[in-house]
């Protein structure tokens, strides 16, 4: 009886489990991933970012968010950030109004939304709306060589 109790109970319960905890899909993996950046984080000197973009078949994965963003969301680019004398920051290239790719002025110091004008200061805070939310965050190590940064994502699996 109670085998029979547990099996109708994983019957009921295994659907609604793999709905809340998906399963990886088919050829996907997560872990950091290999980025070579254009300038060297020994380079980058303070109030400037150095954009790149995701390598083939490699997504970034948002450390936190708010408004479009979120964590564990999804991001082709970013920017690595040097706010001053602070250490770098890595911030993922999605705009947190609705998701459009920002660019950085760096005349003005600040990032520039092209999409409806949302402005963001080298913190990551929001300068100008729409936006509500600051950007979001990919979390990411050195390595030994200053040309190579490694940034928390996932490789896609086919047909992605
Ligand atoms: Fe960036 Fe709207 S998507 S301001």
């Amino acid at each position: 009886m109670a085998g029979l109790l547990g099996a109708m109970t994983m019957a009921i319960l295994a659907p609604i489990l793999v709905y809340i905890i998906p399963p990886p899909a088919k050829g996907q993996k997560k872990g950091p991933q290999t980025v070579r950046l254009t300038k060297p984080l020994t380079e980058i000197g303070p109030d400037e970012a150095v954009q790149f973009s995701a390598p083939d078949g490699v997504a970034f994965l948002m450390a936190d968010g708010g408004g479009d963003n979120a964590p564990g969301d999804l991001a082709f680019g970013g920017y690595v950030v040097k706010h001053g004398e602070s250490a770098p920051t890595v911030y993922a290239i999605n705009c947190p109004h609705l998701g459009c790719s920002y660019g950085f002025d760096a005349p003005n110091k600040k990032f520039a939304c092209p999409c409806h004008g949302s402005q963001f200061r080298l913190d990551g805070s929001v300068l100008q709306g729409p936006a509500t939310a600051p950007l979001a965050h990919l979390s990411w190590k050195e390595t030994e060589d200053p040309s190579v940064i490694t940034v928390d994502g996932l490789t896609l699996g086919q047909g992605a």
